[in-house]
């Protein structure tokens, strides 16, 4: 490469990444608002941040897309690898930069330890939201065993502060935390082998105080459904970087000549206050992740595990499928129990052949009878694991990954299956298609029920090869079943990521219904995700895992923040609760696909009490707002909530969308005008004074539809 300086831009609508070469290694310069056509490298360089103390270093290295310690960079580097204890350090250097269209691609060698990298960095143009990932060739004779790769690493602005992250367990996935950049590392490693409860691979860095409607934010992902570390650190320079990777175990990744290891990748984008990077992160899911059926109408799902769990009977389940009907249900799912051995949840996993014992005619009679009320037909899987008591295990114990001379501890009575090996996923091909084709199976509840402890194949760790196993599969199958939808459950929510999202496309966010957690679990989800591809269903009145009451009201206005089902028993709804459900199920039919490519708003309220936020469609004409009261409110009057999106010079009705000012009555002295009466007012005045809200008692909720006024 030339000496002077250079320099390449990428531009999306409203945002600009500037890549800069005066070093070793190219530097992202900058990545944020859109910048002038004119501006030059030596502009750039004019503002360049050179000054340094004295005692440092005696040259300055700006943080590089590739730091590396030979250029005396002191934290975590891109690359940490080894040939058998040596050549641990690396000098790369560049070979080219190319851009065509909206990728660039850096070539990096490094002559004396023989490795090449590429860095591709996208930003797609629509979206403005950014990918970057690297690949590692090695050229020497000999093995490379690499430690860590980094998928990218951004400089992160200096007047950034305070870094945000969604962390959870069974049932309670996605909640927000928050904590300060300071100097060291904050490292936030996943070791459970799937993208885990514990800690999602999503992170918002910002400015102090950041918040949805302002302060200067970067939303980060990365793309993996297995062990990660995401790294935010700070120098006493006060230079931050962001890196994320995969966490490999020990001697995982060993590249022999002319092998190599490609990243997944890291997405990410800078913005003003979260909903703008939200509402990218939606855009990019939508047009360059998702697969292309989430695109079309999405269907009702009853769901059978509440209403049944592990009590399988043909007559149960004709009745079951009968109510479901009744009450709206366009997908009917036939959950965990179906399948040889499995009466309880010790024993059957991996043995997929439908049980005789209790469907004597196979699943025909079942699918029949959903498919005679004009339903489609689902099925539950968890294909990656198997139950010691299983015949698959019985003739297969080698299959499972396994530790020799150590027991693998189980979770859930069960193992995980080695799917990278060829003969366990051609047998999970053959067994899945098999069943696809026999019963025309529309859907796939693809569930996952335990980490990945000592992942081995009897001696070298395997975690980071089972979740490209899995991607594999899932794409063989999709490739011979066109049409299938698959759905990615993991004990709920513990498999949320925008790799298994190429190939899913649907999620089951927790296995908690109980509304008012769900409120929170759901505000997490839908920062990073768009709410049509959340699984998001109507539970039983006393929630099966908190023991928590609510009115159906609650449980439908929540579920309606995503893709809208049930998870009860359809059969034990008394009279008047199938009329309430079938409001809000014709309710989701009849704005269900302007909802499904609407601009998503997370509003803060006054109180903590009180979770908010809208979907307001395309052309500003319509907009459903959410409001949940998760526990009492301190105020005697809730005040006012100020809308977002909407069109200010336009003409809106507002009104209550559901229907339960009977039972907010008792709790309001005075009721808001508009509750019981619409009223019609400007998109203005509804953002800047609000809608006043009733008084809410705890647990309670309201949707409210904004409409704009049809010109007589
Ligand atoms: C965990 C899932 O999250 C539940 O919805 C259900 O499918 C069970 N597994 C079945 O075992």
């Amino acid at each position: 490469m030339s000496t002077q300086p250079a320099i390449w831009r990428l531009d999306g609508t409203s945002t600009t990444l500037m890549v800069v070469q005066d070093h070793d290694v190219p530097r992202l310069f900058w990545s944020g608002s859109q910048l002038a056509e004119d501006v030059s490298v030596e502009s750039l360089l004019a503002l360049d941040d050179t000054a340094l103390a004295f005692g440092t270093r005696d040259k300055v290295t700006p943080l590089s897309l590739f730091p590396q310690a030979s250029s005396s960079y002191v934290a975590s580097p891109a690359l940490s690898a080894h040939r058998s204890g040596k050549q641990f350090a690396h000098r790369l250097n560049t070979q080219s930069v190319d851009v065509e269209g909206q990728v660039l691609t850096i070539t990096l060698v490094d002559k004396n330890t023989e490795i090449k990298i590429e860095i591709i960095l996208t930003l797609h143009a629509e979206s403005d939201v950014a990918t970057m990932a690297t690949r590692l060739i090695n050229t020497a004779e000999t093995d490379l065993t690499v430690d860590w790769l980094a998928a990218g690493t951004l400089p992160v602005p200096r007047h950034f502060r305070e870094c945000q992250t969604q962390h959870g367990r069974w049932g309670l996935e996605n909640q927000t935390y928050r904590r300060d950049i300071t100097l060291g590392r904050i490292d936030i490693s996943n070791l459970h082998g799937r993208t885990s409860h514990e800690h999602s691979p999503s992170m918002v860095l910002g400015s102090t105080g950041f918040c949805e409607d302002s302060g200067d934010v970067i939303f980060s992902h990365l793309a993996w459904s297995g062990n990660f570390s995401l790294r935010v650190e700070q120098l006493s320079t006060n230079e931050i970087s962001l890196q994320c990777g995969v966490h490999y175990l020990p001697g995982e990744c060993i590249l022999k000549t002319g092998e190599e290891v490609s990243t997944p990748a890291m997405v990410f984008s800078r913005g003003q206050g979260m909903n703008q990077c939200t509402q990218r992160f939606h855009r990019y899911m939508r047009s360059s992740v998702l697969p292309e059926w989430t695109r079309n109408t999405r269907p009702i799902h009853a769901n059978s595990w509440e209403a049944l769990y592990f009590n399988h009977d043909e007559e149960a389940l004709f009745s079951l499928i009968d109510a479901a009907a009744g009450v709206g249900a366009e997908r009917f799912v036939l959950d965990d129990g179906w399948f040889l051995h499995r009466r309880t949840d010790n024993a059957g996993l991996g043995d997929w052949y439908v049980d005789e014992t209790v469907y004597p005619n196979g699943l025909q009679p079942i699918v029949d009878r959903v498919r005679q009320h004009g339903m489609q037909f689902g099925l539950w899987f968890e294909p990656e694991m198997v139950n010691p008591d299983s015949d698959l295990y019985r003739a297969h114990p080698d299959w499972a990954l396994h530790v020799n001379g150590i027991d693998t501890p189980l979770a859930r009575n069960q193992l995980v299956l080695d799917v990278s090996k060829e003969e366990v996923s051609d047998y999970l091909f053959e067994r899945i298609t098999s069943l696809v084709h026999e019963y025309a199976i529309d859907y796939i509840k693809w569930d996952q029920n335990r980490d990945l402890v000592l992942a081995g194949d009897g001696n070298s760790a395997q975690a980071a090869e089972q979740p490209k196993a899995l991607y594999r599969l899932l794409a063989r199958i999709l490739s011979v079943c066109p049409g299938l939808e698959i759905e990615s459950c993991a004990s709920g929510g513990a498999r949320i990521d925008m790799a298994v999202l190429e190939h899913t496309g649907r999620v089951w966010t927790s296995d908690n219904i109980d509304p008012i957690e769900r409120s929170s679990i759901q505000q997490g989800f839908l920062r990073f995700m768009p709410p049509e591809i959340m699984g998001a269903h109507v539970g039983h009145k006393t929630a099966h895992l908190t023991g928590r009451v609510t009115s159906l009201h609650t449980r439908a206005i929540v579920a309606l923040q995503g893709q809208f089902g049930f998870e009860l028993d359809a059969r034990r709804l008394d009279p008047q609760d199938v009329i309430t459900l079938q409001h809000y199920t014709q309710l989701y039919k009849a704005n269900r696909d302007w909802l499904s490519n609407a601009t998503y708003w997370q509003i803060p309220t006054d109180s903590p009490a009180i979770l908010a936020s809208g979907n307001v469609d395309a052309e500003k004409d319509k907009a459903f707002f959410s409001i949940v009261a998760c526990s009492n409110l301190k105020a005697s009057k809730p005040g006012n909530l100020r809308l977002r999106g909407l069109d200010p010079a336009m003409n809106y009705t507002v009104k209550l969308e559901s229907i339960n000012v009977a039972d907010l009555a008792p709790f309001n002295a005075i009721m808001p005008h508009w509750c019981e009466n619409e009223v019609t007012t400007t998109g203005d005045l509804l953002m800047k004074i609000g809608v006043p809200l009733p008084v809410m008692p705890p647990q309670s909720a309201v949707l409210v539809g904004c409409h704009k006024e049809l010109v007589q």
